[in-house]
């Protein structure tokens, strides 16, 4: 158990998710190739995935531990440890920086309680980082929040987007 853990771990795929698991298995020759699917559904149903979850993915695609945590520990889309409920994702790169991004990613902080870049506010709700280019330089500040993509962000809108995803 790693030391974000805070319960014991209790399998994800059973039922309804193994489910949708097979039927992911059955398009490919070979079970390594569901890897990338079968994370996305651990943290679609936990949120984040430990290390008892990547565990459970190398039993139930028949890979090693150490195979499933360098894929996962590869793709920054995966969360390896928990986060808030909304996840804020905040393009910093040079040409959205110029624009304010950095007031953006402040600003954000600011309003949800988060206080630092990572960090998950107290209520559980919001977690911001700062990533690289999201490939909308021309719609500066560029955000994500979960899955719905934001542009043309400025700090002061932050307090309605904070608003509206908190309702
Ligand atoms: S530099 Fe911000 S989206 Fe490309």
């Amino acid at each position: 158990m790693s030391a974000h853990d805070t319960a014991p771990h209790t399998p994800v795929f059973t039922g309804v998710v193994r489910a949708k698991l097979d039927v992911v298995l059955a398009r490919y020759p070979t079970k390594r190739a569901g890897l990338l699917p079968a994370l996305w559904m651990v943290q679609e149903a936990r949120g984040w995935i430990s290390d008892d979850a990547m565990a459970e993915v190398a039993q139930v695609l028949e890979l090693t531990p150490a195979y499933v945590k360098g894929v996962a520990t590869f793709y920054t889309m995966y969360h390896l440890h928990p986060v808030g409920k909304h996840f804020v994702q905040v393009c910093t790169t040079t040409p959205c920086n110029i624009c304010g991004a950095e007031g953006v990613a402040e600003a954000f902080l600011k309003h949800t309680g988060c206080g630092d870049l990572g960090a998950t506010s107290p209520d559980g709700k919001w977690t911001v980082i700062e990533v690289e280019c999201l490939g909308a330089c021309g719609f500066p500040t560029p955000v994500l929040v979960n899955d719905d993509f934001l542009e043309n962000v400025t700090a002061e809108k932050v307090p309605e987007i904070v608003k509206k995803y908190s309702a």
